[in-house]
């Protein structure tokens, strides 16, 4: 599988470029529209064919590139969760569901409670874990129909049952770190190792964030898939 993590600096987000080698067919999760000249340039020196862009969930702190992409791949078809509350998406997935590209399926897992329309997607020993799961970390639950408790049931209950040895790929990272395990999360995650939903409610009810700069103008801007109106 031809596999590439991308990273935007401003807003820490990974964006991951997953394609089949013999069909070149490919998916883009998470796309930053500041970085579409970017991945628009690695998909043609590819010579991948852009199938679907995916999201994990409709974010707070960039912009999608799902539109801007569309515009340059109109074969492509956009990817959200039913619940994401976006009515311009092609396509509403829901919990174990799949995702076909080339010879390779992704099985859709919800993952709610960062935001009730979040995913994650799982491939071949690998998942992307979007804002539900961080490296040592997680989504806030704070905003956008944040819910502490139904993300501890998502993580524990979804994320955490996989095989030990699944390789996670997160939505962000602001420490340098650009990937864990499921046995690692489970181990060293410092607000869900062995802690139990009442633990992890407190640690969540106290964490005082201030909120992301950019969610005035990237929340709506993402419920319509990325346009943005001048
Ligand atoms: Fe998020």
């Amino acid at each position: 599988m031809i596999f590439r993590q991308l990273f935007d600096a401003e807003s820490s987000t990974f964006t991951y470029l997953l394609g089949d080698e013999k069909s070149r067919e490919a998916v883009l999760i998470d796309s930053v529209l500041d970085q579409n000249e970017r991945d628009l340039k690695l998909i043609n020196e590819l010579n991948l064919k852009l199938k679907f862009l995916m999201e994990t969930h409709v974010h707070a702190d960039h912009i999608t590139g799902v539109s801007k992409m569309k515009e340059v791949f109109p074969g492509a078809k956009s990817i959200v969760h039913e619940d994401c509350g976006t009515n311009c998406t092609d396509i509403y997935t829901k919990d174990g569901e799949e995702i076909h590209f080339g010879d390779y399926k992704i099985k859709v897992l919800a993952t709610p409670g960062h935001t009730n329309g979040c995913v994650s997607y799982y491939l071949d020993g690998l998942v992307f874990t979007g804002d539900a799961l961080l490296i040592r970390g997680c989504g806030r639950t704070d905003f956008q129909q944040g819910s502490s408790e139904t993300l501890y049931e998502s993580v524990t209950g979804k994320i955490f049952t996989l095989p030990e040895e699944t390789l996670i790929y997160p939505a962000h990272d602001y420490k340098g770190i650009s990937c864990s395990s499921v046995r690692e999360e489970k181990n060293l995650n410092p607000r869900l190792a062995n802690k139990t939903r009442e633990e992890f409610v407190e640690i969540m009810n106290n964490l005082n964030l201030a909120f992301p700069k950019k969610i005035q103008e990237a929340v709506p801007a993402n419920l319509q898939c990325g346009k943005i109106h001048s």
